[in-house]
């Protein structure tokens, strides 16, 4: 299939999942950076919260539905009414801890939501489909050596059994049905809007609150922390050069045991290491995660710019100063944010 990428049109975007984590700080990247016109849909589940696009929601760029990749009619009703040109999927159940708990809502969004997104952008001949997957599918590392795209996918958590199985899904939608596709594969994204349940933000506002700050079995696991602008960056040249039918990887080269970031947080709240606190471990624990970008960096040539430790001194300074985002979160009151600033779905 030869799509030259710049010939893409790009006038008008469906990001999915865009009241999330990444997909916000995409959707807010997008309208700064591009001419782009976005549709976010949503299902608004907990981690969906709309304070995270309060500055950008009445941009006229950017339209708001609620509703979930898996609805057939309404992923086909989107794409016509807005005339959609391509799609970047970021919808997703994204912890592995509730997938450990509970993995249906896994598959169902992440597996056949993506299915939905798949049959409709070859439906309507979309001309890109870029599917947000995780370096998560590549497994646990020993000590050394990094994921390339070539490292076999073996998922451990039923999370990153679900973001394999999508993955798959992509692939053989390009090679039976020529689908212009693409997938990303990212590691541990950190910044503003992170939902309090992944690490950072969990151990962030621990800290700040002098409560315990709970690292999992021995806290040495290793993650490859990037920030999300950096990943956003890399999606959109992904989306606009990347070659169709190709995985890349996106990673910074910032890997650190959980424990170094949890003393790194302590230090710039100039907090006590007593807060540390050894909790049991999570089941089926992924060791260590690394990733090897050349092929996005000497492709395409993406460079990350934002360092971890400058990142992560803004990251603790954003949550900081956004102590009403987390009291919102905490009292539940982001979830009537919908019915308190948008009227209608579609
Ligand atoms: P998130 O949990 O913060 O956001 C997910 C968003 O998807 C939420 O707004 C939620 O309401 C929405 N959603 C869930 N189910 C939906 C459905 N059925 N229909 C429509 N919307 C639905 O997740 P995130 O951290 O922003 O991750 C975004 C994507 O990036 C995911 O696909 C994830 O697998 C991938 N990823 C995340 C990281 C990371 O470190 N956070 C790293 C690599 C890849
Ligand atoms: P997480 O943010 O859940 O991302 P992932 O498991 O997808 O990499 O966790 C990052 C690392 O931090 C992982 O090794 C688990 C660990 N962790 C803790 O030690 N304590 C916590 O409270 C959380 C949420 C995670």
């Amino acid at each position: 299939m030869k799509t030259s990428p710049h010939r893409l049109l790009v006038s008008t975007l469906l990001i999915t999942g865009g009241a999330g984590f990444i997909g916000s700080n995409l959707i807010r990247f997008l309208l700064r950076t591009t001419d782009v016109r976005i549709v976010n849909l949503d299902a608004l589940t907990y981690a969906g919260n709309l304070e995270n696009l309060s500055d950008v929601e009445h941009n006229p760029r950017l339209t708001f539905v609620r509703g979930s990749i898996t609805n057939t009619d309404l992923v086909d009703q989107i794409i016509t009414k807005h005339s959609i040109d391509g799609i970047i999927n970021c919808a997703a159940e994204s912890h592995v801890d509730r997938s450990i708990a509970s993995a249906a809502p896994f598959v169902d969004t992440n597996v056949a939501g993506t299915l939905v997104l798949l049959e409709a952008a070859k439906k309507h001949r979309l001309e890109r489909f870029l599917q947000m997957s995780t370096d998560e599918v590549y497994g646990s590392l020993g000590p050394t050596g990094a994921f390339s795209e070539e490292t076999p996918i073996a998922p451990n958590s039923p999370y990153s059994a679900s973001k394999a199985a999508a993955d798959l899904l992509v692939r053989a939608f390009v090679h039976t049905h020529g689908l212009p596709a693409v997938i990303t594969r990212c590691s541990n994204n950190y910044g503003p809007y992170q939902f309090p349940e992944k690490f950072l933000p969990v151990m962030i506002l621990k800290a700040m609150e002098d409560l315990p700050m709970p690292l999992y079995g021995n806290g040495l696991q290793v993650r490859d922390w990037i920030h999300v602008d950096d990943h956003c960056a890399a999606v959109w040249l992904v989306y606009t050069k990347g070659r169709i039918g190709d995985v890349y990887n996106i990673g910074a080269e910032n890997e650190r045991p959980n424990l170094h970031v949890a003393r790194e947080i302590l230090r710039g709240l100039r907090k006590d290491e007593s807060l540390l606190t050894y909790v049991t471990d999570r089941p089926g624990h992924d060791v260590r995660y690394a990733i090897n970008a050349t092929k996005i960096r000497s492709e395409l040539g993406w460079l990350p710019t934002r360092s971890f430790d400058e990142g992560l001194r803004a990251t603790i300074a954003w949550y900081g100063a956004h102590q009403d985002w987390c009291t919102s979160i905490r009292s539940g009151s982001y979830k009537d944010y919908y019915e308190r600033h948008y009227t209608e779905g579609t």
